[in-house]
């Protein structure tokens, strides 16, 4: 084999909807463009649950190459042989399932967020994939941007002295009653796991993983969760949450998360990390972050980071997994299974004091 051709990672499509199109078109972009040099993709396949035909649509869509083979099923994916890993993107509620079902096929897989719809299927999921030896991963493609690498590293550096605290939100502005009216839409559905913190919180809570737990070094990683309490407040027509404040104690700081449905973003700031000698701010949205600013000193200093190659920033993450697919690891360093589980875990913890439980056939783990 020639050491210096890049690895290809063959992907298997799995959903047909709006962040599977986006992601493989990020997917299908030259890795030039950004830089990179170590890998490329193709899109050996991808399913439709609903018929062959959107499958073939999509396809062609994203034009994805001839050699492309499009599946009326989420079964016929997983089971060809030419794809190495499967990129779920189905609602939230189907996560666990569509996972369970590529890992079981001896798959790879990247998950859309949220991983699952409680930690227990997650710890199920867990243990399957390092049952069969296969690389497995949330798919928070912000914490792959280059803008989240840099923050990381100033936090580390301790450029802003001790972080204490962390303000992360992200809100939509959005009258559901309007946007959606019958109550069909995964933002608001409880039958796919709707609601602004499964959808929407993952975000500021990545945030304040990412900047109080993910940059520690190991020895200084707490040995227990952080204590989690929250509050939500209800999208009456379907009971799923439309706002929340989830507040997280880790030993030595402080993170308080909250994202909503209806209420508009500060465009300024959609992160603060705190620290003892200064604080960073990033700018809206939290999820695709491109500009932040330093604070020290009494001066701002602002960063942009412009998306290069006319991309989404979705291949960073698909370029991370398929990195580690190469390696033969079996996750990712920058967003590790632990901490998905961790998050989840939070997650829980707000649902549950908050009497918020969704239908039990989207939170069995007996499938
Ligand atoms: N990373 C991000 O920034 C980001 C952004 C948006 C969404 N997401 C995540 O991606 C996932 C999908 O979101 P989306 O906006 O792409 O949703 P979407 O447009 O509604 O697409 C979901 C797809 O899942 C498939 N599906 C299977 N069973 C379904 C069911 N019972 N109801 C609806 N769809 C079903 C459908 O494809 P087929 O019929 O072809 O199988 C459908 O097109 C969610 O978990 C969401 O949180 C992530």
């Amino acid at each position: 084999m020639d050491t210096d051709s890049p690895f290809e990672c063959r992907w298997g499509i799995l959903a047909t909807g709006w962040i599977a199109t986006v992601f493989t078109k990020d997917l299908l972009l030259p890795p030039r463009a950004r830089g990179v040099s170590d890998i490329t993709h193709t899109v050996a396949a991808a399913a439709s649950s609903s018929s062959l035909s959107r499958a073939q649509e999509f396809l062609s869509s994203v034009n994805a190459p001839a050699t492309a083979v499009a599946y009326d099923s989420y079964t016929a994916l997983v089971t060809d042989p030419r794809v190495d890993v499967v990129y779920v993107a189905t609602p939230h509620s189907h996560h666990f399932a569509n996972c369970l079902l590529a890992l079981q096929a001896e798959k790879h897989v990247v998950c859309e967020k949220p991983f699952t719809v409680n930690a227990s299927q997650l710890e199920i999921l867990i243990r399957v994939a390092r049952g069969k030896k296969r690389f497995l991963m949330e798919a928070v493609w912000t914490r792959f941007f280059p803008l989240a690498r840099e923050v990381g590293r100033i936090v580390r550096e301790g450029t802003i002295g001790e972080v204490r605290r962390v303000n992360a939100e992200l809100n939509l502005c959005q009258h559901p009653e309007v946007t959606y009216a019958d109550g069909n839409h995964r933002m608001v559905n409880p039958d796919l796991a709707g609601g602004a913190l499964l959808d929407l919180g993952l975000y500021p809570l990545t945030w304040v993983f990412m900047t109080l737990y993910h940059t520690l070094p190991p020895f200084e990683k707490p040995t227990s969760a952080p204590a989690v309490i929250g509050t939500i407040s209800r999208f009456e027509a379907t009971g799923v949450d439309a706002e929340n404040v989830v507040v997280l104690t880790f030993p030595r700081s402080i993170g308080v998360a909250s994202s909503g449905i209806r209420v508009a973003s500060d465009p300024q700031t959609a992160i603060r990390i705190c620290g003892t000698k200064g604080e960073i701010q990033v700018q809206h949205p939290a999820y695709r972050p491109e500009s932040y600013t330093l604070i020290k000193d009494g001066e701002a200093t602002r960063k942009e980071f412009p998306i290069p190659g006319g991309g989404h920033g979705m291949f960073w993450e698909a370029d991370e997994a398929a990195r580690a697919i190469r390696d033969g690891k079996l996750e990712c360093n920058e967003c590790p299974v632990e901490e998905s589980l961790l998050l989840m875990k939070a997650m829980d913890k707000v649902r549950l004091d908050n009497g918020f439980r969704y239908p039990e056939a989207i939170e069995k783990t007996d499938y």
